[in-house]
């Protein structure tokens, strides 16, 4: 291993602490009333337990990494768009995080929300971990080095035919309305794929594409701390993560499509 490895290998294996750290205070709080606001609108939620879970990371990052530089959902979460939002410094390591993904299936006990903390190295994903508290699966992945759960080296699906594929989509936080164009998208693959789920936690869902149980998941109006660990983990399991144009996908980007590979080109198309 060289130096920068090492330094990468640790990060991933402290984001991995940090983030167990945090599953357990968050579910400790799953039994107990919540003080609940509203953001933007009713399914745009925010709980105490989200802004603790932000606080602990950005303790234990602070302290253990002074130099690098952090972005998270409910520090950052004003800024007005993604492209902004990550226009801020971003030189060296910096951390990405979102202390709960899928607050609103977090407050119903909905057991399909994590703990995402993405790590970059001057704008290149090189670290991520998706850990979901309540079935104990963890995702993680290092750049080069390939994307876990649970320790088991994990691959997407081999899927090339749409009638064969399950996909996943989900609203952004203030596109909840009857008219949203998420409904219209998923209208184009009512019939033709499997089926379309909507689970509510882009990182996981992101995981799911990674580990093969959903051959593509596409999204618009996501936050890097949204996917910023998942994108990675996709990456290192041999899938592909563009935004709706077909390029690579940025962090500042405003849409994304992530899949095996195979059935990439079919989605671009229907989008
Ligand atoms: C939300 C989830 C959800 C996605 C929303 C996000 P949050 O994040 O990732 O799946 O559809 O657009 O805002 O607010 O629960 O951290
Ligand atoms: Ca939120
Ligand atoms: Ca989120
Ligand atoms: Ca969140």
């Amino acid at each position: 291993m060289n130096e920068n490895q090492k330094v990468e290998d640790t990060l991933l294996q402290d984001a991995t602490r940090y983030a167990r750290e945090v599953g357990e205070q968050i579910v400790s709080f799953m039994k107990k009333p919540l003080r609940i606001q509203e953001k933007k609108n009713v399914s745009d939620l925010v709980t105490e337990v989200d802004l603790l879970s932000e606080r602990i990371l950005q303790e234990r990052i602070t302290s253990d990494y002074p130099e690098h530089w952090m972005m998270s959902e409910e520090t950052d979460g004003s800024l007005r768009n993604a492209h902004e939002a990550f226009l801020l410094p971003q030189t060296g390591y910096g951390w990405i995080i979102d202390p709960i993904d899928g607050t609103t299936n977090f407050i119903h006990g909905f057991p399909h929300f994590a703990i995402s903390i993405g790590i970059v190295k001057d704008e290149q994903l090189v670290c991520g971990v998706v850990y979901n508290p309540i079935t104990n699966e963890l995702y993680c992945a290092r750049r080069g080095h390939g994307a876990y759960l649970n320790g088991r080296l994990i691959q997407v699906d081999s899927e090339s035919q749409l009638e064969h594929a399950l996909l996943a989509t989900g609203f952004q936080a203030d596109d909840w309305r009857p008219n949203s164009p998420v409904i219209e998208q998923i209208g184009r693959f009512t019939g033709k794929s499997r089926s379309v789920r909507i689970v509510g936690a882009a990182s996981l869902d992101l995981c799911l594409v990674a580990s093969g149980k959903l051959t593509g998941f596409w999204h618009e109006g996501l936050y890097p701390w949204d996917v910023a660990a998942g994108v990675l983990i996709i990456q290192e399991a041999g899938g592909r993560v563009t935004n709706r144009e077909g390029s690579p996908f940025r962090l500042s980007d405003n849409s994304l499509v992530a899949s095996n590979g195979s059935i990439h080109q079919t989605l671009l198309s229907f989008l």
